[in-house]
């Protein structure tokens, strides 16, 4: 189990004190301008060497991302945006890192900033997140107060923190739609390329990174990349956020090492499965975005990118949900559906269509009300929307879809076979009346 003393979020439940002096005391803001003085380049080299993977879902190198910015221009500045819209179903570990640990993220933005040679940081909060929003705020104000960030800050390094509120859409968590909506648009993806690193907010250079991606930087530089890079397995390096759901006995949010196994993570932290471990059905491991894994191929798998993707799943936001034998899969998979139909921006066809294509099917589907060829051109539509959308909310739609076909195609049968002997029975009955 990952040691107290190798945490970073030291005060992810609250109980200290979430405003600057307590942040100091936990070592945040400790010679930020020390990181700086050792320079642009070595700050990326250290997070490249570090090991850690963005946190907002899809796993991209952060230092990497950060090295595609352009050189600084006075002519064109160049941004970074904090992705805090966290409207993942099953997500909720970024809003801790705004209530209780909001320092970590602000003074993250200045020394991601700084590397990337931006002169503001946006943080883009979801519009649902009113008091997170509010705390957040409050410490950048008490930022700005002590002069650790601003125009003329103790840093010698000119920079803005500016708190955005968005009105609560789950599309808006996609990076381009969020530009789109900083902009005072609607909150729609763009085709890409352009990327953001060459035009992204205003038409400027900009780095979009996950709240979690930017708050862990300062420790990570403080403490040194063979530390982070020292937790979990090779290419899923450093300690992650998990927030655990479902049919546990103790949902909770907790830090630990990557790649720590699934059995274990639940076993330590959560109480247990529900009824025991052979009460297990299957698991959702990384928000709703991912296929879902049957219980027995999840218990001993390390909770990581690569192993998850080896299942045809993924760790995306870690955001782990439970399910036991009480569950109807397949009506949880179709509650999922709704959710994207609901979601989906429109803006292409495959998306706007397919989405409301395929939850009407799955709401048959668990009724029983259809026919067994359906699995199959349920799943073929699934895979025509995958990979053939201008954002990844199409795959994040057909994904869920395609795990419980995989996996569950007898309960599916099955719920078929009941209804179709239900439907003859009556048949027969009206027949005989
Ligand atoms: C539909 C959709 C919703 C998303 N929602 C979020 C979100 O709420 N928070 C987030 O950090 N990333 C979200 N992402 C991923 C972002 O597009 C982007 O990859 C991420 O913010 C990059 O940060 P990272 O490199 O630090 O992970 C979403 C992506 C899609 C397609
Ligand atoms: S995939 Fe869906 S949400 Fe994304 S741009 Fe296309 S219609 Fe909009």
């Amino acid at each position: 189990m990952l040691q107290d003393r190798d945490r970073i979020f030291q005060n992810l439940y609250g109980y200290g004190d979430w405003g600057l002096e307590g942040a100091k005391k936990r070592g945040a803001w400790d010679n930020t301008k020390g990181l700086l003085e050792k320079g642009r380049e070595w700050i990326i080299n250290e997070m490249k060497a570090s090991g850690l993977r963005g946190r907002g879902g899809a796993g991209f190198p952060t230092g990497l991302k950060w090295s595609f910015m352009p050189k600084p221009d006075a002519a064109r500045p160049s941004y970074l945006v904090v992705n805090a819209d966290e409207s993942e179903p099953g997500t909720c570990k970024d809003r801790e890192i705004l209530r209780n640990d909001p320092h970590l993220l602000v003074e993250g933005c200045l020394v991601a900033g700084f590397a990337m040679g931006a002169s503001a940081a946006y943080i883009y909060v979801r519009g649902e997140f009113i008091w997170e929003r509010e705390r957040l705020q409050a410490a950048v104000d008490q930022a700005y107060e002590a002069n650790l960030i601003g125009k003329d800050n103790i840093h010698d390094y000119p920079f803005e923190v500016i708190v955005h509120h968005g009105a609560g859409a789950y599309i808006c968590g996609e990076e381009t739609a969020l530009l789109e909506s900083l902009e005072g648009k609607k909150g729609m993806p763009r085709l890409k390329p352009p990327f953001p690193a060459n035009m992204g907010l205003y038409g400027c250079p900009t780095t979009v990174n996950n709240v979690e991606s930017i708050a862990v930087a300062p420790t990570i530089l403080r403490r040194g990349a063979a530390w982070f890079a020292g937790f979990g397995a090779k290419n899923n390096a450093g300690t992650k956020l998990f927030s655990i759901s479902g049919h546990v006995n103790k949902p909770c949010n907790v830090e630990e090492a990557m790649s720590i196994p699934f059995r274990e993570l639940i076993e330590k932290h959560a109480g247990g499965v529900r009824g025991g471990w052979d009460n297990l059905l299957a698991v959702i491991p990384g928000g709703s975005s991912v296929r879902c894994v049957p219980a027995e191929q999840i218990i001993d798998c390390p909770m990581d990118f690569d192993s998850l993707g080896k299942l045809q799943s993924g760790l995306g936001t870690a955001a782990v949900i439970v399910m036991d034998k009480s569950t109807d899969i397949i009506r949880a998979i179709a509650r999922l559906s709704h959710f994207y139909k609901h979601e989906s921006c429109g803006q292409c066809t495959p998306c706007r269509e397919g989405t409301g294509w395929m939850y009407r099917v799955m709401e048959r589907m668990v009724e029983g009300r259809a026919q067994k060829k359906e699995i199959d051109m349920l799943f073929d539509v699934s895979k025509q929307i995958e990979g053939h959308t201008i954002c990844a909310l199409g795959d994040a739609a057909a994904w869920p879809v395609q795990g419980l076909i995989n996996h569950f195609r007898p309960v599916i049968e099955a719920r078929i076979d009941s209804y179709t002997a239900r439907s003859d029975k009556d048949a027969v009955k009206v027949a005989a009346e």
